[in-house]
């Protein structure tokens, strides 16, 4: 069956069928970035993977990275982490981690240029993970707001007083490895050369160079309009969807609308990116 590409909506993401990631050729897997860069995010349905399987094919987009945390690492393949509603979060009770728009890793000072999802396990409804184009928001933002962000840039923090989801406790190491950062408000994509808003609502602490009040209200003012539905995707899960997405250019949230005594899992890859510019 020959691979096709066809877009998921009209604001980003596409659907690959016909590809199985364990047996893609050169040119097909040159076609899938290409595709990622134009589209943003990529579905590829139907793959029947192994942890040592999943984390080999990442390697047809970029090098899978260690994520911080350790604990959700998986013991057999590292690069593999666990997101799932038994992490450890602080306290016992089932939850959904990363509810809130984010882009992942912003509070390094080299954030993961893209991230990979494989569900394990999904509740019986549910659980979408929705998405932003950080490309059209810029794009469509009214020409004040965006000369009062231009050359402006933002303090990420891991734990954020603005932020609106739980974030995992670090261990010493993993505080060692996270202090602050900055990262302009706008940034450039390597590949495609095309500038994206980049914000992450759920670790900017602030605006540098701004107050605590000015800083607030030009970050509330450019997360309502970033918010904006016009500008999102959302993603219905089926078991056997590789879903790649850009975190240079989007963000992106998990919905918490299921039933938390259901199960939800999925393995996650980072992979390396490059300073934001
Ligand atoms: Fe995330």
């Amino acid at each position: 069956m020959a691979m096709t590409i066809k877009p998921l909506s009209a604001v980003m993401a596409a659907e690959v069928t016909g590809a199985d990631l364990t047996k893609l050729d050169r040119a097909m897997a040159k076609e899938l970035s290409r595709a990622l860069v134009e589209h943003l995010a990529l579905c590829i349905r139907d793959q029947d993977l192994t942890p040592a399987q999943y984390g080999a094919a990442a390697h047809i987009f970029g090098a899978p990275k260690l994520q911080v945390l350790r604990g959700n690492r998986l013991a057999e393949v590292p690069e593999v982490s666990v997101i799932s509603t038994t992490n450890e979060i602080g306290g016992d009770e089932p939850h959904v981690r990363a509810t809130h728009w984010h882009t992942d890793d912003s509070y390094l000072a080299v954030p993961a240029k893209a991230t990979m999802l494989y569900p394990r396990e999904l509740p019986s409804a549910g659980g979408d993970t929705q998405f932003i184009n950080c490309h059209a928001v810029l794009e469509a933002m009214p020409d004040a707001l965006r000369r009062r962000i231009e050359g402006l840039r933002a303090v990420h923090v891991y734990r954020s007083r603005r932020a609106g989801a739980k974030v995992a406790v670090r261990t010493d190491v993993e505080r060692e490895e996270t202090p602050d950062v900055v990262h302009p408000l706008i940034r450039s994509h390597p590949e495609s050369s095309r500038q994206a808003l980049y914000i992450n609502p759920n670790r900017i602490e602030r605006v540098e160079g701004m107050d605590e009040a000015e800083s607030d209200a030009l970050l509330d003012e450019l997360y309502a309009f970033a918010f904006e539905a016009r500008f999102q995707y959302h993603h219905e899960w089926r078991l056997g969807d590789v879903v790649i997405w850009d975190n240079r250019c989007t963000m992106h949230r998990a919905m918490a609308d299921f039933d938390i005594q259901e199960p939800r899992a999925l393995h996650r890859v980072l992979l390396e990116g490059t300073v934001p510019v």
